[in-house]
């Protein structure tokens, strides 16, 4: 054998940075919060994901692994599950300041779905989404269209657990409660679904871009599990918002009015193809 060569099979990758004592790999922090997230571990917690352990941080897969578990797990929840699932979440530091997590409130086949940010601190009281003063402008916006809370509308959060001070939630907490939403989309299988605020257009589009560069633009929701066909969305102002800038609301309006033509379009065709 010359020297320097080694024997047995070549060495891969990451064995070869650890001869060379350039292991651990290293994950992006975000990557990594997020995947954490959707694993279900707290951001917090010094490092016990398997691909994180001190001995051998050589093994990102089961972070993904233990994230994709869970995400099955929940989107095989019926409705008497999902509650008590999200009641019991510890996914992200949210659930340590909480009273309750909130999942969403209305009519479990509803036509319509409201998706809003997290809940205040009067919905981590009372359990419901949108009961303090948003709500109520809600309420409003809803009856503008002819809809109330409940009977044909279902209203939930990108994000189940209230953030503290009401701040926005991070993309890795919007992340861990993406299965959750995910699920109550396939179990309602709504006809529309309107996104109310910047950080319920992130949950379910992802990182696209300004809520104004969103309105107006024909957006789809792809067909969830046991459905055949997407989901047009509408993407709007956020209540609080509205409360802050009376100006928009007009534009809000404008932005209902489309979403009722659309829910119209759509049940046309559904009553077409019957
Ligand atoms: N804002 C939201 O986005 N959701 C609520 O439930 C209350 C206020």
């Amino acid at each position: 054998m010359s020297e320097g060569k080694l024997p047995g099979p070549p060495l891969t990758r990451v064995q070869l940075l650890r001869e060379i004592g350039l292991s651990p790999q290293w994950q992006l922090r975000e990557q990594l919060a997020v995947a954490r997230a959707t694993a279900g571990l707290p951001a917090s917690q010094p490092a016990e994901l398997p691909g994180e352990a001190a001995v051998d941080r050589a093994a990102p897969v089961p972070v993904a692994a233990a994230a994709a578990a869970r995400t099955e797990e929940i989107a095989r929840m019926g409705w008497p599950q999902l509650l008590p699932s999200a009641a019991a979440c510890r996914a992200c530091a949210l659930c340590q300041e909480r009273r309750q997590a909130v999942l969403g409130v209305g009519d479990v086949a509803a036509d319509w779905l409201f998706i809003g940010e997290a809940p205040g601190a009067e919905e981590d009281a009372r359990g419901e989404p949108f009961v303090g003063p948003a709500g109520k402008l809600l309420d409003a916006m809803l009856a503008a269209i002819d809809l109330r809370r409940g009977d044909d509308v279902y209203i939930a959060n990108a994000v189940k657990c209230r953030p503290p001070s009401n701040r926005t939630p991070e993309a890795a907490e919007i992340a861990s409660c993406a299965p959750y939403l995910e699920r109550q989309i396939a179990l309602i299988q709504p006809r529309l679904i309107v996104l109310l605020g910047r950080a319920a257009a992130h949950a379910l589009l992802g990182d696209v871009g300004s809520l104004a560069s969103l309105r107006g633009q024909s957006l789809e929701y792809p067909a969830p599990a046991g459905s055949g066909h997407s989901i047009p969305v509408v993407v709007t102002y956020h209540p609080a918002y509205l409360l802050r800038t009376l100006p928009d609301k007009a534009k809000a309006w404008e932005d209902l009015c489309r979403a009722r033509a659309l829910m119209r379009t759509a049940k046309a065709f559904a009553a077409q193809s019957a």
